[in-house]
């Protein structure tokens, strides 16, 4: 199932929200990361830019034949070969990838959907100790220029408990701010 007001509006679009390289930047990614799973690649956003700093394989899945097949063909004219794209519900199917597998997973602009926890939880499963649940969401105290609506918008404390459901994910320092609209949470696999 599609996650609730998942949508994507045209790609320039969203792609002027964000100061990439900043968010990367705040969760530390680089050439020590290792494998990274990616919830809902939409375009590859962050999935292009972040396989190009880590040189690791990033597994990026997308329930929308669009999203996946945009993101394969910019991975692709990119000559970039560690990026490995599918068309999963990963709602209903989880990642398909083993526990402990990836040094991080992406959770970004998707925590608004139903049934986070089990979303986290997953997550949490194929990062391996010492690994990075990585979350990105768009900010509810000031006004935003997209985003899904605030009622289901989740603030990071509410984040942080839904991860101490899962258990086994600490977070790790305060939420950041990055850009205008976002901020940043990073949840350390114990
Ligand atoms: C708001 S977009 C965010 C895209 C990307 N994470 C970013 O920040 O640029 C959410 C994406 O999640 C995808 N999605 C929604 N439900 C999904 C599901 N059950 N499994 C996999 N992907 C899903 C949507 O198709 C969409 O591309």
């Amino acid at each position: 199932m599609k996650y609730r007001e998942s949508g994507m509006p045209e790609v320039r679009y969203w792609e002027s929200l964000f100061d990439i390289e900043a968010v990367l930047d705040v969760f530390g990614f680089d050439s020590s990361t290792g494998a990274v799973a990616e919830l809902g690649c939409g375009y590859g956003t962050f999935t292009l830019p972040l396989a190009q700093r880590t040189g690791a394989p990033v597994h990026a899945f997308d329930i929308e034949p669009e999203m996946a097949a945009a993101t394969r063909a910019r991975a692709e004219a990119a000559g970039m070969a560690n990026v490995a794209v599918s068309m999963r519900d990963v709602f209903a199917e989880g990642f398909g990838l083993d526990s402990g597998s990836c040094g991080a997973c992406l959770l970004f602009n998707i925590l608004h959907g139903e049934a986070p926890v089990p979303a986290l939880c997953e997550a949490g499963r194929v990062v391996r100790p010492g690994g990075m649940v990585a979350v990105i969401h768009w900010r509810s105290d000031l006004a935003t220029p997209r985003g899904p609506s605030l009622e289901i918008r989740p603030r990071p404390e509410q984040i942080v408990a839904w991860a101490e459901e899962c258990g086994g994910l600490a977070v790790e320092g305060e939420p950041q701010c990055v850009g205008p609209w976002h901020f940043a949470l990073r949840l350390r696999k114990l």
